[in-house]
C-alpha cells in the first residue's frame, strides 16, 4: 500500500485548488475585504442620470462606509462619507433623493451645501472661534467614466487609469475597442436590481467562467453557440464570442435587436464581449447595447447588484420595446445568481473546508484568487 502522504495529489496536476470555504462565509474575512479591498479601490457607484438634476443625491455602500453622492447647483458631482461632522448622525438614510440646495442633518440641524461645506449650525454664534470651513463633510474621491460616477474613500486612491481603464481595456486586446461603444453617451433603458444571497466572490468567479454556460444558460448558448464548449469569452476568445448563424440580435429568442451603435469595428458587429473590472463591475458589449453590472457586497453572504441596459438615447426616447433585449441577460443573471445562491450555504460544509478545484478552462480564476489574497493580506 502506498503511504497516503506520498500519493500524487488526487486532484491531479490539471486541477487547481480554489479558495477555502471560509473565504465565502467568515464575517472576519468579509470585514477584512471591506477594509482592504472595497475601501481602497475605485467603486462604480451610480449612473450619471441618477443625478440628472442639481440637488439629486444617492447613497451607496462602499466597504463599511455609506457614501453620499450629490449633484451640486453648478452641475459638479461630489461624494462624501455619509456622516454628519457634529455627532456622527447618518446624514441621508434614503438610497436616493432630491433636495433644493442644502443637506440638513435631522439631529441638530447642521446644514451642508451640496459641495459638502458647512453653511449653518444652530447656536454656533455662541462659539465665534469655531472655523466652519473645517467642519465640512469628509470628501471621497470622484471620477466619471462610461457615464458612471466612480468613488474611492481611500486617502490616496490607486491610479484610475491603470486599475479601472487599463484593466477594462487589456482583455479586449485593443485599447480603442471599448471607446467605439461610446458608453458615456448611452441612456439607461432598463435597470433591474437583484438581492443575491451569496458572497461577492462567487458572483465574480461565476462571471469569469463559462464552464457553467451549457448547463444553465440555454438562451445564451443559443445566441452564442461557442459558449456550448464552456470557454469564457473574455479569456479564451479575446476576439469576442460570435453570434450563431441564424441569430439576428442579442435577444432572448435571437430576433433582431434595436438600432445599432454607430462606429463599431466590423469585428464588433456580430459579437459579444465581456469585461470584468475588479472587484465589482461586469460589462457586456453587444452591437446594439451595453449591459453594466455594479455589485455592492453588504455581508459575507449577501450582495446587492444593480444592472443597467444602456441604449442609444433615440432608442430609449422613442419608447422602443426593449423586452426581448433585456430578457436575455435578465434570465442569464437570474440563472447565475441562483447558481451562486446554491453554492453559498454549502461553502460552510466540512466537505468544502479546504475548497474545491478548478478545471483547466477555469484556471484563470486563480488570478482572481491571487488578487484577492494579495489585497487583503
Ligand atoms: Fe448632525 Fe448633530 S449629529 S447635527
Ligand atoms: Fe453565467
Amino acid at each position: 500500500m502506498t503511504d497516503p502522504a506520498s500519493r500524487p495529489d488526487p486532484a491531479g496536476p490539471t486541477l487547481l485548488p480554489t479558495l477555502p470555504g471560509a473565504a465565502y462565509t467568515s464575517a472576519e474575512v468579509f470585514a477584512r475585504e471591506q477594509e482592504r479591498i472595497f475601501e481602497r479601490v475605485w467603486t462604480c457607484a451610480v449612473h450619471g442620470s441618477d443625478l440628472a438634476e442639481p440637488g439629486q443625491f444617492r447613497t451607496v455602500p462602499v466597504g463599511r462606509e455609506s457614501v453620499l453622492i450629490t449633484r451640486a447647483l453648478d452641475g459638479a458631482v461630489h461624494a462624501f462619507l455619509n456622516v454628519c461632522r457634529h455627532r456622527g448622525a447618518r446624514l441621508c438614510v434614503e438610497a436616493a433623493g432630491r433636495t433644493r440646495r442644502t443637506l440638513r442633518c435631522p439631529y441638530h440641524a447642521w446644514t451642508y451645501s451640496l459641495d459638502g461645506s458647512l453653511v449653518a449650525a444652530p447656536n454656533l454664534a455662541d462659539a465665534p472661534d469655531v472655523d466652519r470651513s473645517a467642519y465640512g463633510l469628509h470628501r471621497v474621491h470622484v471620477r466619471e467614466w462610461l457615464g458612471y460616477v466612480w468613488v474611492c474613500p481611500a486617502a490616496s486612491p490607486p491610479s484610475f487609469e491603470e486599475t479601472v481603464i487599463g484593466a477594462a481595456t487589456e482583455r479586449l486586446g485593443d485599447p480603442a475597442a471599448i471607446e467605439r461603444y461610446q458608453v458615456a453617451g448611452l441612456r439607461v433603458g432598463r435597470r433591474v436590481s437583484y438581492d443575491v444571497a451569496a458572497n461577492w466572490k462567487l458572483l465574480v468567479e461565476n462571471f469569469l467562467e463559462c464552464y457553467h454556460c451549457p448547463a444553465i444558460h440555454p438562451e445564451l448558448v443559443r445566441v452564442l453557440p461557442e459558449f456550448a464548449r464552456g470557454y469564457a469569452a473574455q479569456y479564451y476568445v479575446g476576439h469576442g464570442a460570435e453570434f450563431g448563424p441564424d441569430v439576428a440580435g442579442f435577444t432572448v429568442d435571437g430576433s433582431p435587436g434595436v438600432e445599432r451603435l454607430p462606429g463599431l469595428a466590423p469585428a464588433q458587429e456580430r459579437r459579444y464581449y465581456a469585461i470584468t473590472i475588479r472587484p465589482q463591475v461586469f460589462v457586456n458589449l453587444v452591437p446594439d447595447h451595453v449591459i453594466l453590472h455594479r455589485m455592492f457586497p453588504v455581508a459575507a453572504d449577501r450582495t446587492l447588484v444593480e444592472c443597467d441596459w444602456l441604449y442609444l438615447p433615440a432608442v430609449v426616447e422613442a419608447g422602443t420595446d426593449l423586452d426581448r433585449s433585456v430578457e436575455l441577460f435578465d434570465r442569464v443573471n437570474r440563472q447565475d445568481f441562483a447558481a451562486c445562491e446554491r453554492c453559498q450555504p454549502a461553502m460552510a460544509s466540512r466537505a468544502y473546508a479546504r475548497g474545491g478545484v478548478l478545471v483547466p478552462s477555469e484556471h484563470h480564476l486563480g488570478a482572481f484568487h491571487d488578487w484577492v489574497r494579495r489585497l487583503q493580506a
